[in-house]
C-alpha cells in the first residue's frame, strides 16, 4: 500500500487532522548519526504503519544519517544551523519553509542537537516528539548514561515525549527501563539503552500519528496497552519472602 491507500484498521474517532485514509507525513530532525531516524524509517517501510516519512532535515551536513536517508529514498533537507549564528528565529524560518514545502504534519526529533525557541514549540504543540535517552525528569541535558551511572541509579532508559518549550520538558508518551549492571561503561549503557530506544521511538510515533494521545493537565494518556508488573533490579533471587499476615479486626473474617 502506498502513502495515501486505506490503513487496514478500523476507523478511529480521535484519529488526527490528516483526512481519513492517509497516513500522517513526518519529518524526523537530525544532527549525527541517525540511527533513531533508521528504526523510525524501518517501522514506517511497514504500509500499516500510520505515519509516512515524507522528509528527514539535518542542520550538519556531515550528519551520517543523511546518507542513509538517501540510501533509502527519503527527501532530505540541509538547514545549516552554523550559517544562522545566533540567529535561531532565522534558522527556525528556514526549518519551517522546508517543513511547508514538504507538507510535514509532525514532527521527530532523533539526536537534533539544537535546543528549538518557545516559538516553533508552540506552533507545533503536541505535533513535535522527542526521544531522550534517560528515564525523564531524571537526566535531562547531555551525557545522561555517565551521569546515571555516576548517581548509582539501578534502572536507567528512555523517555519519547512532546515537546515543551523547556529542555527535555514535555508530556510522556513512553518510557522504556534497563538495568544498571555494575560493570557498565558509559558505552555498554548507552548501548542497551539504545536498543530500547530503537523499539519504543516507533511505537511512541505510532500512536501520536494515529490519533491516539490526548494531553490533559500537562499529562499525556495514550490508548495503548500498559506494561504490567514491576521491575526490580537486583532482581530478589527465588521468591520473595512471606509477609506476615495482616491483623484483622475482631468481627472480621
Ligand atoms: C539518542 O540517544 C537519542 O535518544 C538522543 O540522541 C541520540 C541520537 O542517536 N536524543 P541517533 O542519532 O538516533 O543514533
Amino acid at each position: 500500500m502506498s502513502d495515501g491507500a486505506s490503513l487496514p484498521v478500523p476507523p478511529d474517532p480521535a484519529r488526527p487532522a490528516s483526512p481519513p485514509g492517509r497516513r500522517v507525513r513526518v519529518a524526523v530532525l537530525i544532527s549525527g548519526r541517525g540511527s533513531n531516524m533508521a528504526a523510525l524509517l524501518r517501522a514506517a517501510a511497514d504500509p500499516a504503519y500510520p505515519a509516512a516519512v515524507a522528509l528527514v532535515l539535518s542542520n550538519r551536513a556531515d550528519a551520517a544519517g543523511l546518507e542513509v536517508a538517501r540510501a533509502a529514498g527519503i527527501p532530505t533537507e540541509l538547514v545549516e544551523s552554523r550559517a544562522f549564528g545566533r540567529d535561531r528565529a532565522g534558522f527556525e524560518a528556514a526549518m519551517q519553509a522546508a517543513l511547508d514545502r514538504h507538507g510535514i504534519g509532525l514532527v521527530a526529533l532523533a539526536g537534533f542537537m539544537r535546543v528549538l525557541t518557545a516559538g516553533f514549540v508552540e506552533r507545533w504543540r503536541d505535533r513535535l516528539v522527542n526521544i531522550h535517552p534517560s528515564l525523564l525528569p531524571a537526566f535531562p541535558g547531555l551525557d545522561t548514561h555517565a551521569r546515571a551511572l555516576a548517581a548509582g541509579v539501578r534502572l536507567h532508559g528512555c523517555t519519547v515525549h512532546l515537546v515543551r518549550a523547556g529542555v527535555d520538558d514535555g508530556p510522556i508518551l513512553a518510557q522504556a527501563a534497563v538495568p544498571v549492571l555494575d560493570d557498565d561503561t558509559e558505552a555498554t549503557l548507552a548501548a542497551r539503552v539504545l536498543a530500547q530506544e530503537h523499539r519504543l521511538y516507533p511505537a511512541a510515533l505510532a500512536w501520536l500519528a494515529a490519533g491516539r494521545v490526548r494531553v490533559e493537565g500537562g499529562v499525556a494518556r495514550v490508548a495503548a496497552a500498559a506494561g504490567a508488573g514491576a521491575l526490580a533490579n537486583p532482581s530478589p533471587a527465588g521468591p520473595l519472602p512471606a509477609l506476615p499476615p495482616i491483623p484483622t479486626r475482631p468481627g472480621e473474617p
